[in-house]
């Protein structure tokens, strides 16, 4: 079973799609093995993104990314890291195909709803950013 990290972002808590976006992602089949809610100072929202602290755009995503709450959650389902970005859809909501979560609720490449990792070993570095191993919960449902 592979694990993606995904992180429901602040536009998402804003907006009031926290239940709606889940409902998404569990009826596709993720399974939901942590989860919480958390607020990224700019500091550690930097951290999350470091691979990124060259382009231009690295000081406006961690400031949006520390703008209010948000959610991350490791899921699990087969083919979880492919499957997810599926079901998100692409980085730019204008891009993204039709019915996609992106698609249907993001504002922009940078406001764009939800995170997903891109790699099997970069979603385990995501995981550990935010969770630990004891904060996964057995997944027997
Ligand atoms: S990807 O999917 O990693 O290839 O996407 P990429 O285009 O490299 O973007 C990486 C993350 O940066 C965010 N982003 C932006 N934020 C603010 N302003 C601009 N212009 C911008 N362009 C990209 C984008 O939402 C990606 O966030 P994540 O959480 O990785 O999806």
């Amino acid at each position: 079973m592979e694990r993606t990290l995904t992180i429901l972002k602040p536009d998402c808590v804003r907006k009031e799609l926290i239940g709606e976006v889940t409902r998404r992602i569990q009826e596709a089949g993720f399974k939901i093995v942590a989860m919480k809610m958390t607020r990224l100072t700019k500091d550690t929202a930097g951290g999350f993104y470091a691979v990124h602290k060259e382009r231009p755009f690295y000081d406006e995503l961690c400031e949006f990314m520390s703008s209010g709450a948000c959610v991350p959650m490791i899921l699990e389902k087969e083919n979880a890291i492919k499957d997810f970005r599926t079901l998100i859809g692409a980085t730019n909501p204008e891009e993204a195909d039709e019915g996609t979560i992106r698609a249907d609720f993001a504002d922009s490449v940078g406001e764009n709803i939800i995170h997903g990792s891109d790699s099997v070993e970069n979603g385990k570095k995501e995981a550990a950013y935010f969770f630990a191993e004891s904060d996964v919960v057995a997944n027997k449902a």
